[in-house]
């Protein structure tokens, strides 16, 4: 840790949220600024809903360089910024604001975030595979729209209501489609997108359809082995956790606001570290 006293010239960034007492937001990023030797620091901002906006012209009046947007300001930061990166636009939704010669750019750095994990924790390309993602809100639609981007060839989405799937689905582009169970034993990737799992809970599909031959990723990160992952290893399958997706979504903001190649095994490991703290 190499972070250089606050003075005068630090800059700031803050994620803005309600509630956001628990985000792992500020030990990541803050580990990262310590780890690159950045004159940075990064805070939690509790924001009301409603008072986006607001929280935006404090942006640009307090010159905060960076802003992470989470539950509940994402749709209406989307409505407040200047300018939308193409994941953004897609989304309707926005995750990172930049400050930029006096402009906020709005990008979605979510889905990114999944397609780097898979790049840099299993080694897996998206390109030609068959996918088949569970769940159609937020992290599913940000998941689905960077595997199109990224050129999976098939993108089959299966949600308990069934009204959310096809819209979420036609975000892959051409490879979207609404699946079905019979998809998950021809795919090469297996993706939880739901919050079952959550606090070790819940199974978001049969375990008999897992295949040896899969990679299975859960974007649930509490625990860290949700059950699905521990059945995943159990049929002999690969297994991706969730925190690589938090971490590299962070790693994305970190690189635009300051344009620095960000640490991610120091962003990870303050991530580990931090959930271990808690518990
Ligand atoms: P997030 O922002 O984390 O994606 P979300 O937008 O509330 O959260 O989406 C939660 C996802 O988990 C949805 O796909 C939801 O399914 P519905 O669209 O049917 O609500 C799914 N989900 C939550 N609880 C579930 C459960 N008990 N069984 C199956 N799916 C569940």
């Amino acid at each position: 840790m190499n972070r250089p006293a606050v003075s005068g010239a630090t800059r700031l960034a803050a994620v803005i949220g309600t509630p956001v007492r628990h985000s792992l937001s500020p030990a990541i990023h803050n580990a990262a600024f310590a780890e690159a030797g950045l004159d940075w620091v990064y805070v939690a901002l509790e924001v009301a809903e409603g008072r986006t906006p607001s929280a935006f012209e404090g942006m640009r009046v307090l010159g905060i360089s960076g802003l992470s947007v989470t539950m509940p300001h994402k749709e209406a930061a989307f409505a407040a910024v200047d300018d939308l990166s193409l994941p953004a636009e897609r989304m309707r939704a926005v995750n990172c604001v930049q400050l930029l010669h006096g402009r906020l750019i709005g990008h979605n750095t979510d889905g990114d975030g999944f397609v780097g994990s898979l790049r840099a924790d299993a080694g897996l390309d998206p390109a030609g595979l068959s996918v088949v993602v569970v769940g159609a809100g937020g992290a599913a639609r940000s998941v689905i729209e960077a595997l199109g981007r990224a050129g999976a060839s098939r993108v089959a989405v299966i949600n308990r209501t069934a009204a959310r799937t096809l819209d979420a689905a036609s975000l892959a582009g051409e490879a979207g489609r609404v699946g079905t169970w019979e998809d998950i034993p021809s795919a090469d990737l297996v993706v939880n997108a739901t919050s079952l799992g959550m606090g070790g809970v819940g199974l978001p599909i049969d375990a008999s359809l897992l295949r040896p031959n899969h990679v299975v990723a859960d974007l649930v990160y509490h625990p860290l082995e949700t059950p699905l992952l521990a059945a995943a290893r159990a049929a002999g399958a690969r297994a991706i956790d969730g925190l690589g997706m938090l971490v590299h979504q962070a790693a994305h903001q970190f690189r635009l606001w300051t344009d620095a190649e960000p640490p991610v095994a120091a962003m990870r490991r303050a991530a580990l570290d931090e959930l271990a703290r808690r518990g």
